[in-house]
């Protein structure tokens, strides 16, 4: 492929998600070019420079000059950003949460539906679902519910280091809500459903909700270790049996409430550089005209259970009918 042909790409915000979890991957990716960057921080644009990247004067600099931009900002700047990069007719990569306010919301939806008719892709970052973990779950739901019964309570609990920032969110819920309720809506299929706020701070957050279908489902997450470790356990409750998976360790453990025998599996540890490899290279396929492993209803539902637990500290979601 020559320099031409490859798809040109920009960076709204270089901070450390950006260069680890796009920037890094990306050198993978032959067919990208990333031209540049807009960074208003002295720091970052230092950084930048020394990278060998360009560094942009303006937003709309960046926008004139490539045809996707991964928005990497603090979340209150994600909605403008995306409004300018589909005004401009830029694909669009925006991290989660695509917004942090519900004053922002109806300007994201008017962006996704202009970029729906533009042909443009919008896409954010959920990398749970390219990690080998969440893989297994997902193929082996259908033998287990085979053999378990159907699934009645997802449980999901992640216990990681103090972060390295303090006032990057609004709350621990707003930064990982939409995490967790895409994981569910991934192994589940979406549907309408309840959510209630239990509690929320920048170092630990509880959520809860209920189906239409019948599936409960609760989050829970803190920030407090002194060990840098992304640790995360999901338990699914069958009707006649219950799977623990630890992504730690990479073991699913399966416990038949029927004969009592509880067995172990291999089901591969969280990989950090191939879960965001594939994240990034979905966004590119999906700019080549691929299908974006987000559909505009999921990005929306991930941004506003956030906004509405952290402001009303309940959330309704109705699906649209097919
Ligand atoms: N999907 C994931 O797994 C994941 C993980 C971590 C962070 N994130 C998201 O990435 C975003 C950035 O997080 P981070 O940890 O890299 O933060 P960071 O503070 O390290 O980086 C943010 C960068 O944006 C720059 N910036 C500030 N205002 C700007 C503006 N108006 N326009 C352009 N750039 C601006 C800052 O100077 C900084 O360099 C957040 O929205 C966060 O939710 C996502």
């Amino acid at each position: 492929m020559t320099e031409a042909e490859k798809l040109k790409i920009g960076v709204i915000g270089l901070g450390d998600h950006a260069w680890q979890s796009h920037l890094l991957p990306l050198r993978e990716v032959a067919e990208v070019q990333v031209v540049g960057v807009f960074d208003p921080a002295p720091r970052a644009q230092e950084r930048a420079r020394a990278a060998g990247l360009f560094v942009y004067d303006s937003e709309a600099e960046l926008l004139a000059s490539v045809e996707a931009v991964l928005v990497t900002s603090p979340d209150r700047f994600h909605a403008a950003s995306l409004e300018a990069a589909i005004a401009a007719s830029v694909h669009a990569l925006v991290e989660k949460p695509l917004c942090d306010s519900s004053q922002d919301l109806p300007r994201v939806r008017a962006a996704l539906g202009e970029a729906k008719q533009k042909g443009l892709v919008v896409s954010s970052c959920h990398p749970r679902r390219f990690d080998p973990p969440f893989l297994w779950a997902r193929t082996e739901l259908p033998a287990l519910v085979d053999r378990l019964g159907p699934v009645l309570d997802l449980r999901f609990d992640f216990f990681y280091h103090k972060p390295s920032k303090q006032g990057l969110h609004l709350g621990l819920l707003l930064d990982h809500a939409n995490h967790e309720i895409d994981l569910v809506n991934w192994l589940f299929g979406a549907t309408s459903f309840n959510a209630y706020k239990l509690y929320d701070s920048e170092l630990r957050y509880a959520a809860c909700g209920q189906r239409d279908d019948g599936l409960s489902f609760s989050f829970f997450g803190s920030r407090t270790l002194e060990r840098r470790v992304y640790s995360e356990l999901l338990r699914l409750r069958f009707e006649r049996g219950e799977l623990t998976i630890d992504t730690e360790r990479g073991i699913a453990t399966v416990l038949d409430f029927e004969t009592g025998r509880l067995e172990e599996e291999a089901c591969g540890t969280t990989a950090y550089a191939e879960r965001f490899l594939k994240t990034n290279e979905d966004f590119i396929a999906a700019c080549r005209g691929g299908a974006s492993y987000l559909s505009p209803e999921e990005l929306l539902i991930n941004t506003e259970i956030g906004i509405a637990l952290t402001e009303d500290g309940i959330y309704r979601h109705q699906a649209e009918r097919p």
